[in-house]
């Protein structure tokens, strides 16, 4: 691994690596994420240009376990605010001595963009991209999914809500499809499905009651309102009413099926409290599942990284 911006296109080896190097981060007597050596001396700048509370949280925790120096960068109280160019602030950074960039951005694509352009010394880490791509999401996902129902092989997973917008929901597609998932369904309104997305190997559902059938995981996902045209916004009662995970609904799922949410979550809009806060709800274990994955990644992308560097080198004696 070099730099991460996609699960789409990598294969199951090194998926399973992140998530088998993810586990060894654990301490199982404790259950806690261990601090070890493998980033100490060198430097780590998270650069969220859109809000998050999970992601650069544990990128910053995951970091710290790993003894990086760590910078985050207040995008809202930085030059950017004055127009320096996206160009200018990661050279200004570059010259830092950065050897990593954790980047969030609205526009999809923005860290392939990036990571084309810094010296090849410093790794980039998808932190979400537009609607594109959220690939420590998805891992942390299935990192959750594998510790709690071991083989991915017989897995019936339905990701159900606005998958219009959601770089999350690709993904885990990819990650899903790629780790061998029996089936991967998609339960949401026609006007919250992209064009096409059956030849991603899914299958579609509109009616949550039949997509729900015998699944053994449920990811639900949250309206990005921010993402969407005023006019074009579903009204949440409605959409609630419709696709919101209720009890009722989830005991069409298998009895032992377990649910799953990204966060943030809206109660009420996609998900019942009694359901988010419920005995099979794994909504906070994929939080603290985050930091061991960040681990890994980062962790695999500075071997990376290092190694392409002593390379270079060596072809320039
Ligand atoms: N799941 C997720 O990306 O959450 P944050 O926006 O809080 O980082």
């Amino acid at each position: 691994l070099k730099h991460f911006i996609t699960t789409e296109g990598l294969s199951k080896a090194l998926l399973t690596e992140i998530l088998d190097t993810a586990d060894s981060f654990i301490d199982m007597s404790e259950q806690q994420v261990k601090k070890v050596p493998l980033l100490r001396g060198k430097t780590v700048v998270n650069l969220f240009f859109e809000a998050s509370t999970r992601t650069l949280s544990t990128f910053e925790l995951a970091a710290k376990r790993l003894s990086a120096d760590v910078l985050n960068l207040n995008i809202s109280t930085s030059s950017t605010s004055k127009g320096e160019t996206l160009k200018d602030t990661l050279q200004t950074l570059e010259a830092m001595h950065s050897d990593m960039f954790v980047v969030r951005h609205s526009d999809s694509g923005a860290q392939h963009f990036i990571a084309q352009h810094v010296s090849p010394d410093v790794a980039v880490i998808n932190a979400g991209d537009g609607r594109h791509a959220h690939p420590t999401q998805a891992m942390l996902d299935m990192m959750t999914i594998r510790r709690h129902k071991g083989a991915f092989e017989p897995l019936v997973v339905a990701i159900v809500g606005d998958i219009l917008h959601s770089r999350v929901a690709r993904s885990q597609i990819h990650a899903l499809r790629t780790l061998g998932a029996a089936e991967v369904r998609l339960i949401a309104p026609k006007t919250l499905l992209p064009r096409h997305i059956e030849m991603l190997g899914v299958k579609v559902y509109t009616d949550m009651n039949e997509g729900l059938k015998d699944c053994d995981v449920v990811m639900m996902l949250r309206l990005q309102k921010e993402r969407m045209k005023s006019a074009l916004l579903p009204s949440e009662s409605e959409f609630y009413r419709l696709y919101g995970l209720t009890e009722e609904k989830l005991k069409l799922a298998k009895p032992d099926a377990v649910v799953m949410h990204p966060g943030p979550i809206n109660r009420g809009v996609e998900i019942e409290s009694s359901v988010a806060d419920g005995p099979r709800s794994l909504i906070l274990d994929q939080v603290t599942n985050g930091i061991a994955v960040r681990m890994a990644v980062m962790s695999m992308a500075m071997s990376g990284q290092v190694a392409e560097k002593n390379n270079r080198m060596e072809a320039a004696q």
